[in-house]
């Protein structure tokens, strides 16, 4: 099936997961809306845009800053009737162990991971529909249950995922919003910056994965927490 006219926007695409994601879904035939930081094309992306041109659009958006979130988001309702899929991937990890725990750390997540996703659902909320999925790239790291490395330096990263999922729920769950789909995805744990070199999992294989799962998503899983092969992950 040819995926034309399917849209799709996908964040933090610079490097890493989102990377790897946005080349996936051109290949596939997407038209792919790809957001970076101000001045931080690298020159993966500027090689995907010669190779597919008109298919791959870059726009600046940073998800710290308010104005650049509305400005986008503007944009984008101006220009589009509805998009397929979005994919809230940027993030960060900016971590501290307890001890040297400090406010900057723990806004700095929530910031980037929480409040950054939060108003760009809200900003392209004209732009959803039945047919949307919204995928919110979580982590393992948020599930209570599994409780995995506590004694990690990961608290206000978790934290900030974990309250991602739970907006997730409410979005829908939400009576303005739930005729979309929304669930939230861990990735695993995959070789990128963030990830590092240890990771066992590809950015090529991840991104085949996650395509794979967002394509099969029903409206019954809306709401869900899965990591990328779609399997449920706890709460
Ligand atoms: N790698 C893993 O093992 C792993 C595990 C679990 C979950 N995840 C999640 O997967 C997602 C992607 O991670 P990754 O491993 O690909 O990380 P990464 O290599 O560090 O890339 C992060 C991406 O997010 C962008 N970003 C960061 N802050 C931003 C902001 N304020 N506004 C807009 N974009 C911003 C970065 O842009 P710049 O280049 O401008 O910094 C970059 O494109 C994240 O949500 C992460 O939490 C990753």
């Amino acid at each position: 099936m040819s995926h034309v006219n399917n849209t799709i926007v996908i964040t933090g695409t610079s490097r890493g997961i989102g990377l790897g994601l946005c080349q996936h879904y051109l290949q596939s035939g997407w038209r792919v809306i790809a957001t970076h930081r101000p001045n931080a094309i690298g020159s993966e992306l500027h090689a995907l845009e010669e190779q597919y041109g008109d298919s791959l659009r870059l726009a600046e958006l940073d998800l710290c800053d308010e104005q650049s979130i509305l400005r986008f988001a503007n944009e984008m309702t101006s220009q589009l009737s509805q998009i397929r899929v979005l994919i809230n991937n940027a993030g960060v990890s900016v971590n501290r162990d307890f001890g040297a725990w400090d406010q900057a750390s723990f806004l700095t997540n929530f910031n980037a991971n929480l409040v950054g996703p939060a108003l760009l659902i809200q900003g392209l909320y004209p732009l959803l529909s039945e047919a949307t999925k919204v995928v919110q790239i979580s982590t393992g790291l948020a599930s209570i249950q599994d409780n995995i490395g506590a004694d990690g330096p990961f608290d206000a990263y978790a934290v900030s995922k974990v309250a991602l999922n739970l907006l997730t729920v409410r979005l829908a769950n939400r009576e303005q919003t739930k005729k979309s789909i929304f669930c939230a995805m861990s990735p695993g744990w995959v070789k990128t910056d963030m990830g590092g070199a240890e990771a066992p999992t590809s950015v090529t294989d991840v991104s085949a994965q996650i395509y794979t799962t967002i394509e099969k998503l029903t409206a019954e899983q809306s709401g869900a927490y899965l990591d990328c092969s779609g399997q449920v992950i706890a709460w």
